[in-house]
C-alpha cells in the first residue's frame, strides 16, 4: 500500500467488471474501499467474494446508490470514486454526483460507462435511451465541475466475442457464420481485467484529468472478416459465410421486440456504423494503450484460443 496513492472507492464492486476494478486497485497499491448493499452481505453467492476482498485489505462499506447518507460517508473517506453499476442503473448516479459535490474531496470520478463513447455513437433514437442516459450523466458531471475521466473501452470480451458476433448464441460457429454489412468495419474488444487495469491507471494521472480515455489496444481492433479468418485458421476449417445487409439488419431490428432487439442494435452500431472506430482518438481524447504500455492486455486471438 502506498500512502501517496489515491484511496479508491469502487461502487458495483461485486459485479463482473467491479470485482476486476477492486483487484486492479489493490494490485496497483491503492487503499481500496467497496460500497456493498446491505442484502449482499448475506448473499451466499457473494460471501466468498466479499471474504476475498477483506483478505486483500479492502474496506467494505455498507451503502447503496439510493441512500444519500451512505454515499456521503463513503465518499468522504476516499480521494477517487469508480462506479460500475449496470447500465439500467446509470441515472441512479445522480445522487452520487450530489454526494461527491457536497464532500468536495474527490480528485477523480469515473462514472459507470465502460462501453462505446455515448457522445460519438450514431444510433440516437434507436437505442431506447441507452447512450442518452450515459451522456446525461457526463453533462451533469461537467456542470457540477467534478474532476472526471470517462472510460470508453468499447466491447467487453464476454459480450458478442464468444459467439463471433452471432446473435442469440453463446458459442462460436463451426459451420456457418453471419457477417453484418461488408464485414470490414472494425470493432474493439477488451477483457474486463484489462479495462480495470487501464481505468485504475488513470486515477493518479494528471494527463487524463477531465478527458475521455479510449481503449483500442493492438490485436483487439478487428473486423468481422478478420475474426472469421482468425477463427478459421484456429479450427482448421473454412466457414460458410452469409452476408447480412444493413437494410436486412434494420428490418430484423424493427421486427424484434425490445429488449430482445438490443443485441442487434449494438451489432448495427458497431459493425455497420463503425461506432468504435470511425473517429480518430487524437481529435477527442487520449489513447489508453499509448499512456499505459505496461498493461499486458489479452488479445482477441488469445481470447479465441480459450474457445477452442
Ligand atoms: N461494453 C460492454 O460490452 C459492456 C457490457 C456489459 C456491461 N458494461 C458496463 O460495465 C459496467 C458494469 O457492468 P457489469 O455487467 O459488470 O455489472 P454487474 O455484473 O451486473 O454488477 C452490478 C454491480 O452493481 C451493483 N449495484 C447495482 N445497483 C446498485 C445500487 N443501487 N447501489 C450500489 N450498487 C449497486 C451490484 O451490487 P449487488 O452485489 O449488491 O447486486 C453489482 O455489484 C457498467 O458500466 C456497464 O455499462 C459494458
Amino acid at each position: 500500500m502506498e500512502e501517496d496513492k489515491s484511496r479508491i472507492l469502487v461502487i458495483g464492486a461485486t459485479g463482473r467488471l467491479g470485482r476486476e476494478l477492486v483487484k486492479s486497485s489493490v494490485d496497483l497499491g491503492h487503499r481500496t474501499f467497496a460500497l456493498i448493499r446491505e442484502p449482499t452481505f448475506s448473499d451466499p453467492n457473494k460471501s466468498q467474494l466479499l471474504q476475498s476482498f477483506s483478505l486483500n485489505g479492502v474496506t467494505l462499506l455498507k451503502g447503496s446508490l439510493n441512500d444519500y447518507s451512505s454515499l456521503l460517508d463513503a465518499v468522504k473517506r476516499v480521494d477517487a470514486v469508480v462506479c460500475a453499476v449496470p447500465s439500467k442503473h446509470v441515472l441512479d448516479q445522480k445522487l452520487l454526483i450530489q454526494a461527491i459535490k457536497e464532500a468536495g474531496c474527490i480528485k477523480r470520478f469515473i462514472p459507470s460507462e465502460f462501453g462505446a463513447d455515448p457522445d460519438k455513437v450514431q444510433i440516437c433514437n434507436m437505442d431506447y435511451g441507452f447512450y442518452e442516459k450515459k451522456a446525461e450523466i457526463r453533462r451533469l458531471i461537467e456542470t457540477e465541475q467534478i474532476p472526471y475521466t470517462f472510460v470508453s473501452c468499447n466491447l467487453l470480451m464476454r459480450i458478442l466475442l464468444p459467439s463471433l458476433v452471432q446473435p442469440g448464441v453463446n458459442s462460436p460457429p463451426r459451420d456457418k457464420l453471419q457477417i453484418f454489412g461488408d464485414g470490414n468495419t472494425k470493432a474493439v474488444f477488451v477483457k474486463e481485467c484489462d479495462v480495470a487495469a487501464y481505468t485504475i491507471s488513470t486515477i493518479d494521472d494528471s494527463r487524463t484529468l477531465n478527458k475521455v480515455l479510449y481503449l483500442r489496444p493492438p490485436g483487439n481492433v478487428v473486423s468481422m472478416n478478420e475474426l472469421a479468418e482468425m477463427w478459421e485458421s484456429k479450427i482448421g476449417k473454412k466457414l460458410e459465410k452469409v452476408y447480412i445487409s444493413e437494410q436486412h439488419l434494420l428490418k430484423t431490428i424493427q421486427d424484434t421486440a425490445y429488449p430482445s432487439n438490443m443485441e442487434l442494435i449494438f451489432i448495427y452500431s458497431i459493425f455497420i456504423k463503425g461506432d468504435h472506430t470511425y473517429f480518430s482518438i487524437e481529435s477527442c481524447g487520449l489513447d489508453g494503450t499509448e499512456l499505459y504500455p505496461h498493461v499486458k492486455h489479452i488479445t482477441v486471438s488469445k481470447f479465441l484460443d480459450t474457445l477452442l
